[in-house]
C-alpha cells in the first residue's frame, strides 16, 4: 500500500542558508509542476514576519534559478511564518495553531545537529508528531558513536519509517542514472566483478574553497563532508547487487549489504592534505590540521569485488570541478596484435558533473593493412528533457513517503564503521597549493600500479572524430 502524502511542509530554519540555496526553489519548481499543493510553514528562531519570509523566499528563488511568477504567487500565498525560541513550548504551541486540520505533515529540519534534540523533544511534547515524518540533512553525526546518539534523539519523536535523511547526491540525475544503466542492461552484468575490473575511481573535485563555511567545515573535513556520504553512497550504487524488487527496502537492503562488505580504512589507506591557505579562513584554526582533500583506497570485501580497490578522491582547490566514476577494465589475456603500444585498457566513464554523459573507452583498427589500433570512445549522453533538482526530486519523494533514495539508519552507522579508523588524527595532513591535485602522497596508494585517472584527459577519441595516423 502506498504511503499516504504528506498534507503540510514545515521547514525548521527557514531563514537560513539551506532555505535560501536549495529549499525556496524547489518548493517554486513543485508548485510550477503541479506537484505541490499544501500549506508550508517556515519557523525560525529569528523575529519576523510572514511579509519578511515571503521578501527572502522571493530574492532566493530570483537568485538560484529564477523567478517563476505565477508559481511563487502561489508559494507565497501558502506561506506562513512562525517565529520562536526551540527551547520555549509557546512556538511549538503556535506551530501546532499554524497545522490547523493537518495530520500527516512533514518537518525538514534545516538546522544544526545540535539543535534536533530540541526541536524534536518541542515537537513531541506539543502532540505535533503524529503521522509526521522528518527530513534531515547529512551530516548524520561525526563519527559511530555520535550518529547513534542523534538517532535516538529523533527515535524520541519518529519511528525509523518516519525519517528520512538527505543525502542530496542520492538525488542528482547522473547518479541515478548509474542505478538505472547497471541494472537496466544485460551487457554490464557479466563483467561487473573482480574478474573483469581492474580498479574503480570515484573523484569528486572542486576547484572553490570553503567559501565562507569555514566554521561548518573545522568541524567536518572532507571525509566527513563527502567521502563517508556522496562518495560511498555513489560507492553502493556501483557496487551493490541488483535489487529484489521496485521495493524501496530493496534496494536499501542491497546498498546495507555493500557497507557492511567494506574493510574498515586502517591509516595507510588514506592520504590527507590541507590547501594552503585554509588556515587563514574565517572561522578557521590558525593551526588547524583538518583536511581539504582526502584519498581513499576501499576495498569490498564481498564475492564480487574481493581484492578489486576502489580509489576515492574528494578536495578543495583542486584544478577543476568535477565528479565522475573512471571503471579501468583488465586487459586482455593476451596480446594477439604486435603493437609496439598496446594503449590503455577498456573502461567505463561516468561523467556526472558538470558534464554528464556515459562513455566506454575500446580499441578498434585503424584503417590500413597493418593491424594496427586506435583508443576510441563509445558515447551515451542523455537526450535533454526535463530536469528536477535533486533537492525537488527528493522533497517530493519524502512528502510520497518514499525512503527509496535516502540513507538508512543501519547503512549510515555501517559507513561511519569503515570511516571511524581514520577520522581526526589518525592520519597527518599534507600541504598542498591551491589549484593542484592535492599532496603528491596520494600517488602512493596505487603501490606504483597506475595512478588518479585526470578528469582533464580525453585520451580516447570519440568514434566520429576525423582519423589521423596513430
Ligand atoms: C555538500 C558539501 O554536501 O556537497 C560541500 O557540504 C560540497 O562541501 C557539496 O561542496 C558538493 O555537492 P555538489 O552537488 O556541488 O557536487
Amino acid at each position: 500500500m502506498p504511503a499516504p502524502h504528506a498534507d503540510a511542509f514545515v521547514f525548521f530554519g527557514a531563514t537560513g542558508d539551506l532555505a535560501y540555496r536549495k529549499i525556496f526553489p524547489a518548493l517554486q519548481a513543485l508548485i510550477a509542476s503541479g506537484r505541490f499543493d499544501m500549506p508550508i510553514i517556515g519557523v525560525a528562531r529569528r523575529d519576523g514576519s510572514t511579509e519578511q519570509l515571503r521578501a527572502r523566499a522571493r530574492e532566493s528563488v530570483e537568485k538560484n534559478g529564477g523567478l517563476n511568477p505565477d508559481a511563487f504567487a502561489r508559494l507565497c500565498a501558502r506561506l506562513r511564518y512562525v517565529s520562536g525560541d526551540y527551547h520555549d513550548a509557546a512556538a511549538f504551541e503556535r506551530l501546532r495553531q499554524a497545522l490547523g486540520s493537518a495530520e500527516k505533515p512533514l518537518y525538514y529540519l534545516a538546522i544544526p545537529p545540535g539543535e534536533f534534540d530540541r526541536v524534536a523533544r518541542g515537537l513531541a511534547a506539543s502532540g505535533c508528531v503524529k503521522g509526521a515524518r522528518v527530513v534531515v540533512e547529512k551530516p548524520f553525526g561525526r563519527d559511530l558513536s555520535s550518529a547513534r546518539g542523534l538517532n535516538r534523539t529523533l527515535r524520541l519523536a519518529f519511528p525509523e519509517s518516519a525519517i528520512f535523511r538527505i543525502d542530496h547526491y542520492l538525488g542528482k540525475e547522473a547518479v541515478l542514472n548509474l542505478l538505472y544503466f547497471r541494472f537496466a542492461n544485460s551487457f554490464l552484468e557479466p563483467i561487473w566483478n573482480r574478474h573483469y575490473i581492474e580498479r574503480l575511481q570515484i573523484v569528486l573535485c572542486e576547484s572553490s574553497g570553503v567559501e565562507g563555511r569555514g566554521r561548518f567545515y573545522e568541524e567536518v573535513g572532507a571525509i566527513r563532508d563527502v567521502i563517508q556520504n556522496h562518495l560511498f553512497q555513489v560507492v553502493a550504487l556501483l557496487a551493490m547487487d541488483a535489487p529484489a524488487d521496485s521495493e524501496p527496502e530493496a534496494l536499501r537492503d542491497e546498498k546495507m549489504r555493500v557497507f557492511r562488505a567494506m574493510r574498515p580504512l586502517t591509516p595507510g589507506d588514506v592520504v590527507k592534505g590541507q590547501f594552503r591557505g585554509y588556515r587563514g579562513e574565517d572561522g578557521v584554526a590558525p593551526d588547524s590540521s583538518v583536511e581539504t582533500f582526502g584519498a581513499v583506497r576501499l576495498y569490498i570485501d564481498n564475492w564480487r569485488w574481493a581484492g578489486v580497490p576502489f580509489y576515492l578522491r574528494a578536495g578543495k582547490k583542486l584544478p577543476l570541478s568535477a565528479t565522475e566514476v573512471f571503471v579501468e577494465l583488465k586487459r586482455p589475456p593476451q596480446r594477439v596484435f604486435d603493437e609496439v603500444d598496446p594503449g590503455q585498457p577498456n573502461h567505463f566513464h561516468f561523467h556526472l558533473s558538470p558534464k554528464v554523459c556515459i562513455s566506454l573507452g575500446v580499441r578498434a583498427k585503424f584503417p590500413g593493412e597493418p593491424m594496427l589500433g586506435r583508443e576510441v570512445e563509445l558515447l551515451a549522453c542523455p537526450v535533454s528533457g526535463e530536469q528536477m533538482s535533486e533537492y525537488e526530486r527528493l522533497l517530493l519523494d519524502a512528502l510520497r513517503g518514499d525512503p527509496s533514495l535516502f540513507a538508512r539508519q543501519d547503512s549510515v552507522e555501517a559507513a561511519w564503521r569503515v570511516v571511524d579508523p581514520i577520522l581526526g588524527d589518525a592520519v597527518q595532513v599534507h600541504e598542498y597549493e591551491p589549484g593542484t591535485w592535492g599532496p603528491a602522497e596520494a600517488d602512493r596508494l596505487f603501490g606504483g600500479r597506475g595512478g588518479w585517472h585526470d578528469p582533464r584527459d580525453e585520451v580516447f577519441h570519440a568514434l566520429d572524430q576525423g582519423d589521423a595516423e596513430p
